[in-house]
């Protein structure tokens, strides 16, 4: 089993951005927790500002050996269509991931582009969005 965690722009600075709206802990401490949590999975992390990059890495899922994939596209969520055809391109499930409770947030934060290519959209939980992420691909494999 092996998954990829792909994080957008800003998500770097997780635990002194807007601490109230996305927690206190930093991405790698979330990254360190999903490894902790499952041990037995190879989870792949990547994180970009930029828009190629994370293309890019979403075209990794391409290549037959990835089971699925964890991506929190940040504010590209709203806006990439070139985000959204590279998650319609590819052949194992994408989960849109969101730490805050983007319905619950301004008018723009409620429309996705890229949700509708994706198998689910996990949001509202904080880190825990991505260990429920990981839960469902470890149930359907
Ligand atoms: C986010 C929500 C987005 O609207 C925002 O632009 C982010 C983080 C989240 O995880 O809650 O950067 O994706």
């Amino acid at each position: 089993m092996r998954i990829l965690v792909i994080n957008g722009p800003n998500l770097d600075i997780l635990g002194k951005r807007e601490p109230d709206v996305y927690g206190s802990m930093s991405l790698w401490d979330i990254e360190n927790r999903l490894k902790e949590k499952y041990p037995k999975v190879k989870l792949e992390f990547y994180q970009s500002n930029s828009e190629g990059p994370l293309i890019d890495a979403l075209h990794k899922a391409l290549d037959g050996s990835i089971t699925g994939v964890l991506l929190n596209p940040g504010a590209y969520t709203h806006y990439s269509y070139a985000l959204r055809d590279a998650v319609a391109a590819l052949p194992v499930p994408v989960i849109e991931i969101h730490l805050s409770n983007v319905h619950a947030r301004e008018e723009f934060r409620r429309t996705s582009v890229i949700a509708p290519m994706c198998k689910g959209v996990i949001a509202g939980f904080g880190a825990r969005s991505y260990e429920l992420g990981v839960e469902y691909l470890l149930q359907q494999s």
